[in-house]
């Protein structure tokens, strides 16, 4: 692929699972969406797919695509939904299916011919296994899309973040910055006030957000406008759209 046929959008991972990314994948469309651009959503593949009318669907991909609120069907937004909630690699062995790359690609193209700009969900962490030869990262590199790193604000999180951040630029991959994400209720102390600056000095990235803890965040069904508020005051969502020119 030449430089004119890179997309526009953004790569949403994190330090692990739970961490956020659907919180900050919807918000982060959300607030764009409010700025007038027309953004699309897509978790390329999924683990852990719950039965709904008959089909497997990612939840997180119900999540996206009502918080974006976007036309496109669920099974172009997220194209493989796999039942067990592990690796995908590990989910599709035990499932007897072969994780079919041409269907990520399709779908990912057509939505980038649908929107401006695609806010994509990566699968667990960087390093998690989509099928034998290939990692989030590699996703990552398949779409040429920069990284966002979604990662806790407490204890330990310097130690995750610079290992992920480490990670992905052993892939070459371009970050544009990193999130920190309180996903769970806590007091917030000192390590929470200084870790900022030591992930900026340490990864020489930007903080582009810290999001507190809220009770109107947990649960499936977030409210559109909520979000794109509540995201829209935390991250410095426009640095995304100017990182991608
Ligand atoms: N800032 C937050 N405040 C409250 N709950 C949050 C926040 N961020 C995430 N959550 C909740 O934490 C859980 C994990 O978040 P999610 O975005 O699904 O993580 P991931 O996509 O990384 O697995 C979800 O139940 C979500 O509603
Ligand atoms: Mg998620």
């Amino acid at each position: 692929m030449n430089s004119h046929s890179t997309p526009t959008g953004i790569f949403i991972t994190g330090t692990d699972t739970e961490i956020g990314k659907t919180v900050v994948a919807s918000g982060l469309a959300t607030a764009l969406k409010a700025a007038g651009i027309n953004v699309g959503v897509m978790k390329p593949i999924a683990s852990g797919g719950v039965e709904h009318k008959g089909h497997l669907v990612s939840e997180d991909a119900i999540f996206l695509k009502h918080a974006a609120q976007v036309d496109d069907a669920l099974n172009l937004i997220n194209p493989i939904c796999l039942r067990h909630p592990l690796a995908p690699s590990v989910a599709a062995e035990i499932e007897g299916v072969s994780v079919n790359l041409r269907q990520i690609d399709d779908a990912f193209a057509e939505l980038c011919q649908r929107h401006e700009f695609i806010v994509v969900e990566g699968v667990g962490g960087i390093a998690v296994p989509i099928c034998e030869d290939m990692l989030v990262a590699n996703l990552a590199q398949r779409f040429q899309l920069p990284l966002i790193v979604v990662a806790r604000p407490n204890l330990g999180t310097i130690n995750h973040t610079v290992l992920t951040v480490e990670f992905a630029r052993s892939y070459n991959l371009e970050i544009c910055g990193i999130v920190l994400n309180a996903s769970q209720e806590g007091a917030k102390g000192l390590v929470e006030e200084t870790n900022p600056k030591e992930l900026e000095r340490l990864t020489h990235l930007p903080i582009l957000g810290t999001v507190p803890f809220d009770e109107q965040l947990q649960g499936n069904t977030p409210d559109p406008d909520f979000l794109s508020q509540f995201i829209g005051e935390h991250i410095d969502w426009k640095r995304l759209v100017g990182a991608n020119g």
